[in-house]
């Protein structure tokens, strides 16, 4: 047992002797430490920042779909939890989302590829857009997030996407070059479909959020 163990033990202990934890008559404090080891093994790690970049705008509407109509691009489902890193909803959680177009621009003027989702209830979220284009500065591919909600940290972050030629297909080696990406995790594999007439890629990418 490591001297982190006995401090947890002595806490539990101190914690049913003044009240403050309420066990079953036969749940030893042994039992109590499993039962926390393994609650704080199911933790999860809250979703890795990123940099917030130049090209954020408020006000962006409520858009499960940015594609455009007659704009080309691959379509590119996004979708992930929305949860604390204890795996609870968080309700009212509002999710900014924005990235450049095909040919790696981004609309400063209006509200192009840029969305601020809802998510009043419910664990998850989905969207509609294209695979965004390389521009010269940030040469990955990627999706910039703004994440609020009620009781948590805001979270800004960014997606990127394995398949990008950015990581010479090996994003376990390549993701630090130039600077570009600082986690690893926000390296996201992409999935290629055929659901429909139109095949498209999905990527999932869930937003861990700490509370506040
Ligand atoms: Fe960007």
């Amino acid at each position: 047992m490591t001297r982190l163990d006995l401090l947890r033990r002595e806490f539990l202990e101190k914690c049913i002797v003044r009240g403050g934890l309420v066990a079953g008559a036969s749940m030893s404090s042994n039992s109590l430490l499993a039962y926390w080891q393994h609650a704080e093994a199911a933790a999860r790690k809250p979703t890795a920042p990123e940099v917030l970049g130049p090209f954020f705008k408020k006000g962006a509407p409520n858009s499960k779909d940015m594609r455009i109509a007659g704009e080309p691009g691959m379509t590119l489902r996004v979708s992930g939890k929305i949860i604390d890193v204890r795996g609870n909803a968080v309700p009212g959680a509002r999710v900014d989302m924005w990235h450049a177009d095909h040919k790696g621009i981004y609309d400063v003027h209006g509200y192009r590829y840029r969305t601020k989702l809802a998510i009043d209830s419910g664990t998850a979220y989905e969207t509609l857009t294209i695979m965004p284009g390389h521009y010269p500065d940030r040469p990955a591919q990627h999706i910039h997030y703004l994440i609020t909600a009620p009781g948590c940290k805001p979270l800004v972050t960014q997606l990127y996407f394995a398949t990008d030629p950015f990581f010479e297909g090996d994003p376990d080696k390549n993701f630090g070059r130039r600077g570009v990406v600082s986690n690893r995790e926000c390296v996201r594999p992409v999935t290629l479909l055929d659901e429909s007439a139109k095949p498209h890629a999905a990527v999932t990418f869930d937003l861990i959020l700490e509370r506040a």
